[in-house]
């Protein structure tokens, strides 16, 4: 017989956004059981994610998660733009009236989640098997998985959170979801390096053989990464030619140099916009990637996954402190807008600053013509600034 026990909120996965809504909620008063496949040392090292808008930084400090976040993290002022081997930079404080944008890696937000809610006695039940959610058109959805020593659970919910990411057990289960997607014709073939960066701020990069992207994770590691095709090997690439072709799309003409370093990750990741709608069916609801995806160029998969949870947790506090589904109600259409936005904003970035495989000359001309109007035009560098740094920012009421 499985263990039988109960919660408020049953929560699929210990991503960011299931481990931040089970911090919330625990803020909120309402209690919560975290139930993820992978081991705790492997979320915690999952590379991804570096980039928080303005907005999700502020969130994370109202929410008692900023003091290794203000002491680690990098503020930058803006990124610079960079085709036919000429660098632009865009200064969003000035574009957007002081929004900024802060490097701090999803990795060091996940092991910050994961000690809050662990010194707050909360439960995170890493490495279960057979991981399942049912009759969530009920009043009492299941949640139910293997823990880690083989033992059998089964938890009787009031609400099931689906934050399990894009390959989770969660979306499936809601009937007549509307579809869209795009595949893009490439991929992004990312390096962290120990060698310090030699940029201040961050560096789109378009060039006739590929879109590159500079970033950081600390004044001594770079992230780096390089467009190539989607089903690229990786063996196809050995640290000289990274160095070289990252040399290559970054140069200016000038002595600057990417500053080159023990390559400690390599990883291939596939480019891809996708959005399920609706995000709730009955007592289920979707947050994060769960229900959508955004390619990375436009940095904003992390913070749409959080912005989504504190939707979400203002919705589970109305309805379990002053019982109202008013919120709840609303969740997916509102989620649905920002998520829009976000898919809009990061399809946009990623065409103008990448080569499709098939582009003619004529797709050419028009990208590097928009790059030239955003780092020429106060207007519409406003538009990118504001996108980039958080258009309309979620808060998380207590
Ligand atoms: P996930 O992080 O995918 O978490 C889901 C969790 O659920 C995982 O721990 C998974 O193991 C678990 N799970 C899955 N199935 C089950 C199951 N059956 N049972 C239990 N648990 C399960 N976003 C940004 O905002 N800025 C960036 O700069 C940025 N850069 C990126 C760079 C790369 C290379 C990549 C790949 C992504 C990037 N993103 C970025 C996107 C960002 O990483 C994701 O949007 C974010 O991880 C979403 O969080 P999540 O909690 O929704 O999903
Ligand atoms: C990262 O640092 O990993 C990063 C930064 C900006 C992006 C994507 C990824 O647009």
């Amino acid at each position: 017989m499985p263990v039988a026990s109960r919660t408020q909120v049953g929560i699929v996965g210990a991503g960011p956004a299931g481990l931040l809504l089970s911090h919330l909620l625990a803020l909120a008063g309402v209690d919560s059981v975290v139930v993820e496949n992978r081991s705790r040392a492997y979320c915690e090292a999952r590379q991804r994610a570096g980039l928080l808008e303005a907005g999700t930084v502020e969130l994370l400090r109202s929410v008692g998660l900023g003091e290794r976040l203000d002491a680690e993290g990098l503020e930058h002022d803006g990124i610079y733009l960079q085709f036919l081997g000429e660098r632009h930079h865009l200064d969003f404080r000035a574009l957007t009236g002081g929004r900024w944008v802060t490097v701090y890696a999803q990795t060091e937000i996940v092991k910050d989640l994961i000690a809050a809610r662990l010194a707050a006695g909360g439960a995170i039940e890493f490495s279960c098997t057979d991981v399942a959610v049912s009759d969530v058109t009920s009043d009492q959805p299941l949640l139910s998985y293997v823990d880690s020593s083989g033992v059998a659970h089964e938890v009787t919910c009031d609400v099931i959170a689906g934050c399990d990411g894009f390959h989770g057990v969660c979306r499936p289960l809601i009937p007549g979801l509307t579809i869209s997607e795009r595949n893009y014709p490439y991929a992004w073939l990312g390096i962290l390096a120990n060698a310090a960066p030699s940029t201040d701020e961050l560096i789109y990069s378009r060039h006739a053989d590929g879109f590159a992207l500079y970033s950081m994770r600390s004044p001594e590691v770079s992230r780096l990464y390089l467009q190539v095709a989607p089903d690229e090997p990786l063996d196809q690439w050995p640290d000289e030619r990274i160095w070289a072709e990252l040399q290559k799309r970054f140069a200016t003409g000038g002595a600057w140099s990417v500053s080159e370093g023990e390559i400690t990750d390599k990883s291939v990741t596939a480019m891809r916009s996708f959005v399920a709608a609706p995000m709730r069916h009955g007592r289920l609801f979707l947050a994060g990637d769960a229900a959508h995806i955004v390619p990375p160029t436009g940095a904003k998969g992390l913070n749409l996954a959080l912005s989504d949870v504190v939707l979400l947790a203002n919705a589970l506090r109305a309805l379990f402190k002053d019982g109202s589904w008013e919120l709840a109600d609303a969740y997916s259409g509102t989620c649905l807008q920002r998520v829009w936005r976000c898919t809009h904003f990061s399809w946009w970035m990623t065409s103008m600053l990448h080569v499709a495989p098939d582009a003619d000359a004529f797709e050419s001309q028009l990208m590097l013509s928009q790059l030239g109007y955003v780092t020429s035009s106060r207007a519409a560098a406003q538009s990118l600034a504001e996108n980039y740094t958080g258009y309309q920012p979620v808060r998380f009421e207590l």
